[in-house]
C-alpha cells in the first residue's frame, strides 16, 4: 500500500501521506494542503471528507458491517442489551459484572429530574414538537450541573461518568414527563427497581392508580431499537455533537445541538416520515406499486430507503425488519402498514431504479412499526431515536475533548458572492 499520494498542481509536486485505519480504511492527509499551495478541498456534503480519526464504531457500507468498539452488531443485538451497549460504546469495553452494577446504580439514582425541570417543560405550548422540547431540556439539564457543563474540557472530562449517566438517564425522564405534560397526564416517578427500558415504559404508560408493567416482549423490542441506534459513526448529528465540541462546549450543549441535527426528516425525522408515508399508501388503497413508480418519476421519496454510507442492505434493519415479526406475532397483533412496508421493500428490491442506485431499506424504515405496536405517538419517534443514540454522542463528545491536539472544527468555503462593490445611500437605491 502506498504511504504517499502526489499531487500536480501549477507545476508544482506536492506529497500527501496516506493514512490507513485499523480496518484498512484509506485517506489522502491534506492537513497541510492549504499552508503549502494556498488551495483547499472541496466536498459539498462531506461524502469524501474524513472529519476525525475515532475509535468508536466500525461501518462497511459497502457490505453491510457494523461494529460498536469491534463487536459486530448482531451479536450485540442477540446477547446485550441497551444498558450495556451504552457503557460498552461510552467506555470502550464491555462492564465486568461490577462496572455494570456500579453503572446501573448510577443510572437509578439518576433517573428523577429537578422539579425547576418540570416547571420548564410545563411552560411549552401542548403541541410543541417533543425534539425541540427534548433538544432545549437536555441543553437545560447542564444549568443544574454546573460543575459537569463548565465548558473547560479538562475540567468536564473530571467528571465524564457522571455527566454520561446523568445524560443518559434522565433523557428517558425528560422524554416521558414532556409527553405527560403534552397530554394533560398526571406526571408519573421513576421507580429505582425498574431496569431502563421498563422504567422508561412504566413513566410514559402508568397512572397513579395503576402501575404499567411492560410486557417482557415489549421491553426486550425497546431494548432493541435502543440498541441498534446506540451509534452510527460521523453521521449528521454526531458530526454536530463533534462540532459543538470542538469549540469546548460541554457535554450537555453539544448533545442538545446533536438532537437538533436528527430532526430533520433526511436523519432521525425519517422514522416517522416513514409510518406517515405507509399511513397515506394505507389511506389511498395502494399498496405501494403506486408510490414506487411515484419515488422513481422523481415526485416522492421512499422514506427510510437509501444511506450515504450503505450501498448494501443496513444491518440494523435486518434485525429490526425480523424483529417487528416476532414481536406482533408474540403479541398476537397484526399491522396493515408491516404489510405495505414489505411489499414496498419487494417491489423496490426488484426495480431498476433502486438497484441501481444502491437503495436499501434503513435502520428507520421497519423501527416505526416497532414502535407503534410499543404505544410511542408518532410525533415522539424521533424523540426515541434520540435516547437511542446518546450513548454515540457522548463518546464522540468525549473523543473531541480528550484530545488535546483537537482543534476547532472550522471548515473553508469557496466563496461565489459579489466581488467588492462600494455601499450605496438608501436614497439612491
Ligand atoms: N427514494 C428515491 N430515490 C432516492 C432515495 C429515496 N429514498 N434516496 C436516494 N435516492 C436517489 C436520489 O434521488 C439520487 O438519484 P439521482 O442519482 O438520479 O439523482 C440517488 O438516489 C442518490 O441519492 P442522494 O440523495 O445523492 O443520496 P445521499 O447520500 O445524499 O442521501 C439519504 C442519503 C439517506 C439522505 C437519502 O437516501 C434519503 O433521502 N433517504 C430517505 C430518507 C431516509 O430514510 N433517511 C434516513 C437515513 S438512515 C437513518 C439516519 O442515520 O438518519
Amino acid at each position: 500500500m502506498p504511504t504517499e499520494a502526489t499531487l500536480k498542481l501549477e507545476n508544482q509536486e506536492i506529497s500527501l501521506p496516506i493514512i490507513v485505519g485499523t480496518e484498512g480504511e484509506r485517506a489522502v492527509d491534506c492537513r497541510n494542503l492549504r499552508a503549502n499551495t494556498g488551495y483547499i478541498t472541496f466536498d459539498e456534503g462531506y461524502g469524501n471528507t474524513g472529519s476525525c480519526e475515532s475509535q468508536v464504531t466500525f461501518i462497511d457500507g459497502e457490505i453491510g458491517i457494523l461494529r460498536y468498539r469491534g463487536y459486530p452488531i448482531e451479536q450485540l443485538a442477540e446477547k446485550s442489551d441497551f444498558v450495556e451497549t451504552s457503557y460498552l460504546v461510552i467506555h470502550g469495553e464491555l462492564p465486568t459484572p461490577e462496572q455494570r452494577k456500579r453503572y446501573s446504580r448510577y443510572l437509578r439514582d439518576n433517573s428523577d429530574i429537578h422539579r425547576g425541570l418540570y416547571r420548564l417543560l410545563e411552560e411549552f405550548p401542548p403541541d410543541s414538537h417533543p425534539m425541540a422540547v427534548l433538544a432545549a431540556s437536555m441543553n437545560a439539564l447542564g444549568c443544574y450541573y454546573p460543575h459537569l457543563a463548565v465548558n473547560n474540557h479538562e475540567r468536564d472530562l473530571q467528571n465524564y461518568d457522571e455527566a454520561a449517566a446523568i445524560a443518559i438517564s434522565k433523557v428517558r425522564t425528560l422524554t416521558a414527563m414532556s409527553y405527560r405534560l403534552s397530554r394533560g397526564l398526571a406526571l408519573v416517578h421513576p421507580k429505582r427497581e425498574m431496569p431502563y427500558c421498563e422504567n422508561f415504559l412504566h413513566m410514559m404508560f402508568s397512572e397513579p392508580y395503576h402501575d404499567f408493567i411492560a410486557e417482557p416482549e415489549v421491553a426486550r423490542a425497546l431494548n432493541l431499537l435502543l440498541l441498534l441506534h446506540a451509534d452510527h459513526e460521523q453521521n449528521c448529528s454526531t458530526s454536530t455533537v463533534r462540532m459543538v465540541a470542538s469549540s469546548g462546549a460541554n457535554l450537555f450543549a453539544s448533545i442538545s445541538a446533536g438532537i437538533s441535527a436528527l430532526w430533520g426528516p433526511l436523519h432521525g425525522g425519517a422514522n416517522m416520515a416513514v409510518i406517515e408515508m405507509l399511513q397515506q399508501i394505507h389511506a389511498d388503497g395502494d399498496d405501494g406499486s403506486r408510490f414506487v413508480q411515484a419515488a422513481k418519476s422523481g415526485k416522492a421519496r421512499l422514506m427510510g430507503f437509501g444511506h450515504r454510507v450503505y450501498k448494501n442492505y443496513d444491518p440494523r434493519a435486518k434485525i429490526i425488519g425480523r424483529t417487528c415479526d416476532e414481536m406482533l406475532a408474540k403479541l398476537g397483533r397484526k399491522d396493515p402498514l408491516l404489510d405495505i412496508a414489505r411489499h414496498l421493500e419487494q417491489v423496490a428490491l426488484k426495480d431498476s431504479y433502486f438497484i441501481d442506485r444502491k437503495l436499501y431499506p434503513n435502520v428507520d424504515f421497519y423501527s416505526g412499526i416497532i414502535m407503534r405496536a410499543i404505544g410511542i405517538p408518532l410525533n415522539m419517534f424521533t424523540v426515541m431515536f434520540s435516547i437511542g443514540r446518546m450513548p454515540g454522542w457522548i463518546a464522540n463528545w468525549k473523543e473531541v475533548a480528550a484530545t488535546s491536539k483537537s482543534r476547532i472544527y472550522r471548515p473553508r468555503q469557496i466563496y461565489t458572492g459579489h466581488v467588492k462593490r462600494d455601499y450605496v445611500a438608501s436614497e439612491l437605491r
